[in-house]
């Protein structure tokens, strides 16, 4: 764990303290009322480390951030999680039912799903038909329960009125006929959200919700992330977009080179020098407030640049998506 030494710029050492937290604010602190627990994971790339955490709690029933630059982990922490990918070390829980190991459609029965930074809806498939994939726990799964039509029938309906109240709610209900392949990239993206719903999850990880959305559907995407929170859904989002951010986050949580290097409520986070650090390295003469002000973000800038120099990594592309399911 990457300890940031608050006593060290003459400052009185303070005790921070949050409604979320059990104890001390800091990288790696107990929550309250934790949906997730994670220790000692870590994923090994080669002679890279991707992801060396020691401890993550993320908070239940709240918005959670997860920021960090480019290669900072995220998204192999969210598949490590989700079951995607296997870490070299590490166990976690998820409301309290430990699931290191557990394969991925197990992890989605748990009540844990996830979208991707690179959507995989299936594009031969219609809109409708993508999220009736998304249902967890059909009975027609069943070997026994298949032969049974009455049963899987009922359930299929079911299904169906759910993935229309969901396509309404996204404003995706008139594209239900339609392949997924011919919806734009912002709306690929609100279907993979609306399909992660499907299974009625209790906590959604969204991997870089807003990518590739076109702005006029950045606000009701902020909407719908709220709501989840407001319908009791626990939300862990990567996010580049520090406004969004600021905008929505109930709790931020920072990874730099495979660490949590800082957390906190996102007024607090921002100001945090190991933030700053993170995204502009070690020397910087930025000035932290500048973070809160409209304008240039320093933290933003930084993002850019990264992306401008390595547009490969900087690609929507997260390298866990099969060809063939690419739409
Ligand atoms: N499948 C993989 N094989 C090799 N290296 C990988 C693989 N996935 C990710 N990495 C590397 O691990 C680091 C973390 O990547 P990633 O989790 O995608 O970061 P982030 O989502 O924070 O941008 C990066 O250096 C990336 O190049
Ligand atoms: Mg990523």
């Amino acid at each position: 764990m990457s300890n940031l030494d608050k006593t060290s710029v003459g400052e009185p050492a303070l005790t921070v303290t949050h409604p979320l937290v059990k104890g001390e604010v800091g990288p790696g602190c107990a929550k309250v009322d934790p949906i997730v627990i994670a220790d000692s994971v870590t994923r090994q790339f080669g002679g890279l480390k991707a992801v060396d955490v020691a401890h993550l709690e993320i908070p239940r029933g709240q918005i959670t951030a997860l920021i960090g630059p480019n290669g900072a982990g995220k998204t192999t922490m969210f598949n490590l999680l989700t079951g995607f990918d296997k870490p070299n070390t590490g166990t976690w829980e998820f409301d309290g039912k430990s699931l290191a190991g557990v394969p991925a459609f197990k992890v989605a029965r748990a009540g844990m799903v996830r979208t991707f930074q690179l959507t995989k809806s299936l594009g031969r498939l219609s809109v409708l038909q993508n999220m009736l994939l998304g249902a967890t726990g059909q009975r027609g799964e069943g070997l026994f329960s298949s032969l049974i039509k009455p049963l899987w029938r009922q359930q299929e309906e079911e299904n169906t009125i759910r993935a229309d109240e969901l396509l309404a709610r996204f404003k995706l209900d008139a594209k239900r006929e339609d392949y997924a392949a011919s919806l734009s990239g912002g709306q690929r993206k609100l279907l993979e959200m609306a399909r992660a719903l499907m299974s009625q999850p209790e906590l959604i990880m969204l991997d870089e919700p807003m990518a590739g959305v076109n702005p006029a559907l950045t606000q009701s995407l902020l909407g719908h992330i709220k709501n989840l929170k407001a319908d009791g859904t626990s939300v862990l989002f990567v996010e580049h977009d520090m406004h969004m951010v600021m905008h929505i986050s109930d709790w931020v949580i920072v990874m730099a080179e495979g660490r949590v290097v800082a957390e906190g409520p996102p007024e607090t986070v921002m100001k945090d020098p190991a933030v700053i650090d993170a995204y502009l390295g070690a020397h910087h003469d930025t000035d932290l407030g500048d973070l809160m002000e409209d304008g240039p973000n320093p933290v933003l800038e930084a993002e850019r640049r990264a992306r401008e120099a390595h547009p490969e990594a900087a690609s929507e592309d997260d390298g866990y998506a099969k060809p063939e399911e690419r739409a």
